[in-house]
């Protein structure tokens, strides 16, 4: 049995690593996201059957409550909560693991049960490291994206102290906790050995987390939370060692490097570094926020905005966040097809950041079925700007910000945008004149080439779709 077990494993590690390269393509990221998951239901249904298990009870009860929350959760979840709903998935995984290393712990304590080895020892510890901090991290990661805590950095003196004493503190405890099962050193308190330094660790990376977390600024968050996606990752790769469990580690293994690699991406599309990100206070009161903008807001009205539609050969939609919260995106593709049928190019920039999570527009737009085709990347889009006639800025703004150029002072400065300012003529389509995520003024909408399109973007929309159809 445990060669079937194994084979199955391998057929289900490649189909992880077959369906992630699938996932970096819009048109194949459906199929590869099903192989995937294929492959896990596989290696968790063969698990079912290795010799270890006795008991299927508690499994069948554990399988009902995660169905139950995951049907729930990927139902009614809206999309603009999904970051936050991946935040709770990760402190999820991370405290798996943690109570994983914490049961072959305690159950190697039993009478009969075998001691543990170097290797369960090292790894038991590191699984509930990771996993703790993984699990209280993700928790204020999502508490601070709710908004049900404040989305400012919390910073204190002495901060990288205590966290570097945190640090050394999970560290030594460790290493107590390996010393004490291992019966080379007394017990200090009168509880079965390893069991005072266990629970020590345990403590220590739950005030950990926190602190790793609060420092860092909101408009951060889905940074972080993708390095917590990494960290529960190598928690579960943890787990997987101490189970021995090879699916299991190489499932861990692969959500820890694509975690990384992710935040890696992330940063890159901020121009920022990850200690940047981790230990700047971004966000905070005392980091710069740019130049003031100079020269005049321009609104103009659906009726005026339609006649230049109307005569426009080439349009461009530069998707944002405010897509998302408008829920824009169907109304959107009617209005490009309409635009398409009237002569002109259409196209949809889509930003690496843009929206709060990876992927966010190509996620709306493929939901709105917009032609994988039409969707253009920063850089390429960037190149055709100047010839382009119409640049339909729908929600975004620190995207298409240019201070990212041109204001040196500017907490976004060096960050790759689109080039939205350079075509003949943008409309931006939101309902006031506040600031994105980052918190800062956005010069474009005070450009001569820029027409502001006040109201909630679907509803504007809306109404040049109507305009269109002559109703
Ligand atoms: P933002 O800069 O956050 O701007 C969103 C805009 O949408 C706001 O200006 C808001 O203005 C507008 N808006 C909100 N609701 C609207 C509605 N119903 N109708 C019309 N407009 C609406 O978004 P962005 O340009 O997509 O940039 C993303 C930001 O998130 C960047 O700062 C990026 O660095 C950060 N970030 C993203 C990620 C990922 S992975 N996506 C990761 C890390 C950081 P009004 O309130 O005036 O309407």
């Amino acid at each position: 049995m445990d060669l079937i077990i194994n084979l199955v494993y391998i057929v289900a590690a490649i189909s992880f690593v077959v369906g992630l390269k699938m996932m970096s393509k819009p048109s194949a990221a459906r199929l590869g996201n099903f192989i995937s998951a294929l492959g896990m239901l596989s290696a968790v249904v063969v698990t079912l059957f290795s010799k270890g298990i006795v008991d299927y009870q508690w499994i069948a009860l554990g399988l009902l409550i995660g169905t139950v929350i995951g049907i729930f959760a990927a139902r009614l979840v809206a999309m603009t909560k999904m970051p936050e709903m991946v935040a709770l998935f990760n402190g999820f995984g991370g405290i798996a693991s943690l109570l994983v290393g914490w049961a072959v712990f305690h159950y190697s304590l039993g009478a009969g049960a075998q001691s543990l080895d170097s290797l369960q020892t090292v790894t038991i510890v590191l699984s509930v490291i990771i996993g703790g901090v993984t699990f209280t991290g993700s928790l204020v990661a999502f508490l601070k994206l709710s908004e049900i805590i404040g989305g400012s950095p919390v910073l204190f003196p002495g901060q990288h102290i205590v966290n570097g004493l945190l640090l050394a503190g999970m560290a030594g405890s460790g290493v107590w906790f390996g010393l004490e099962i291992a019966g080379m050193i007394p017990l200090v308190f009168a509880l079965p050995a390893g069991y005072v330094p266990f629970l020590t660790v345990v403590l220590l990376s739950f005030i950990y987390g926190v602190l790793f977390v609060i420092p860092i600024g909101g408009a951060d968050m889905p940074v972080v939370i993708s390095l917590l996606n990494s960290f529960s990752g190598l928690a579960a790769c943890a787990a997987g060692f101490v189970i021995q469990n090879n699916i299991l580690i190489v499932s861990g293994a692969l959500v820890g490097a694509s975690g990384i690699i992710l935040t890696n991406i992330m940063c890159k599309a901020m121009n920022r570094s990850i200690s940047n990100v981790l230990f700047s206070g971004f966000g905070s009161s005392s980091v710069a926020h740019g130049k003031a903008a100079e020269g005049t807001v321009q609104p103009i009205s659906v009726e005026d905005a339609y006649l230049i539609l109307e005569a426009a050969g080439s349009v461009v939609f530069v998707p944002g966040y405010g897509l998302a919260v408008a829920q824009a995106q169907h109304v959107t593709r009617e209005l490009g097809e309409l635009l398409e049928q009237n002569g002109a190019d259409v196209s949809y920039a889509i930003h690496p950041v843009a929206g709060r999570m990876p992927g966010h527009m190509n996620v709306l737009l493929a939901e709105a079925n917009v032609p994988y085709d039409q969707l253009v990347e920063m850089e390429a889009i960037n190149t055709q700007m100047p010839t382009v006639d119409v640049c339909i800025v729908v929600g975004a703004n620190d995207v298409v910000n240019p201070a990212a150029h041109e204001d040196e002072t500017s907490p976004i400065y060096g960050m790759p945008i689109i080039n939205a300012d350079q075509a003949r003529t943008v409309f931006v389509l939101k309902r006031s004149m506040a600031t994105g995520f980052a918190g800062i003024t956005n010069p474009l909408f005070f450009r001569k080439n820029t027409r502001m399109l006040f109201g909630d973007a679907k509803a504007t929309i809306q109404s040049l779709v109507s305009e269109f159809k002559g109703s």
